[in-house]
């Protein structure tokens, strides 16, 4: 049995400034987190608020993971320059969440979890070809890539810390799982192969990205024709869902921001407690 692949360790360095924050961002129901924002705001309005702690999220990260290099030799080329979306730590006038931190990683395996996220469920209701390929992107410490790789025949997984993939690499060893291919990826790069993926997975993540634009051209880019996007993310609508402000979206912003970046909602599926599974393709063409 081979060994779970690992390309990037040259990239390290590049990474070392990221920004991060505890995984764990509690937020008491009813706090006084900022909230997501339903309604358009433009990126000038949305720069002078900032009260909340995801005003952090700004400028220093993103700067800290674009000088990174592309950790997969075969990944899709990354844009020469960013979309002027990005203002004082803001996208489309929400919030960027700060990098959830490898060390507060173990918060990603805490027992509870399986009853919330009910990570074979989802899975199920994904309904995986055996043959295909998927990408767990913002894979962390391998919750869902484990169970991708014992339900299909190939994986990509990313993560912009090294750490989150030195993690993962482990637990494909212990694991047994051959079948994962890692890549450490920038702020602005997915790091994935053009084509490559029947369903690219981002539980969790979304939210985080610092470069929306960058990242999800980059993984619009390693979709197949057929090739579903699926993201998971909590429900910005409800205030009983205890995380703060920031790591949560309406279905409203996803469709609206993920369209603006040319895909397509296919559904959303609302079985979760506290989080939905929202689908999308890669639409038509550019
Ligand atoms: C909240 S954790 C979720 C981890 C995993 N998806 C899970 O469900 O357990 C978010 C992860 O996304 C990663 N991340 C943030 N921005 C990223 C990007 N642009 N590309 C790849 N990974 C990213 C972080 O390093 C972190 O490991």
């Amino acid at each position: 049995m081979r060994s779970p692949r690992l390309h990037v360790l040259a990239a390290i360095a590049a990474i070392a400034g990221t920004a991060a924050a505890a995984c764990h961002r509690p937020g008491a129901p009813g706090s006084t987190d900022e909230p997501a924002h339903e309604g358009p705001r433009t990126a000038a309005t949305a720069g002078g608020g900032g009260g909340s702690g995801a005003a952090a999220a700004a400028g220093p990260r993103t700067a800290g993971t674009a000088g990174g290099t592309a950790g997969s030799a075969g990944s899709a080329a990354a844009p020469a320059t960013s979309p002027p979306a990005l203002v004082d730590g803001r996208y489309q006038g929400r919030p960027i969440a700060l990098t959830c931190s490898y060390l507060g990683a173990d918060w990603l395996d805490r027992p509870e979890r399986d009853a919330l996220q009910q990570p074979e469920r989802v899975l199920d209701a994904l309904r995986l070809d055996p043959h295909g390929t998927v990408a767990d992107v913002g894979a962390g410490t391998g919750y869902f890539t484990v169970r991708l790789a014992r339900r299909v025949a190939n994986v990509h997984a990313t993560d912009v810390q090294p750490e989150m993939l030195e993690r993962l690499a482990a637990r494909l060893a212990r694991e047994r799982l051959a079948n994962v291919e890692l890549h450490l990826a920038t702020g602005h790069d997915a790091a994935l192969p053009a084509r490559c993926c029947d369903l690219i997975l981002l539980v969790d993540v979304y939210h985080e990205l610092s470069d929306p634009p960058g990242v999800m051209a980059g993984i619009r880019r390693a979709l197949t024709d057929r090739g579903r996007l699926v993201l998971v993310e909590y429900r910005g609508e409800d205030p009983a869902v205890p995380i703060r402000a920031e790591h949560k979206m309406t279905l409203g912003q996803i469709r609206r921001e993920l369209a603006a970046l040319g895909f397509r909602f296919l559904d959303a599926l609302e079985f979760l407690p506290e989080q939905r599974v929202v689908i999308f393709d890669a639409g038509p063409p550019p």
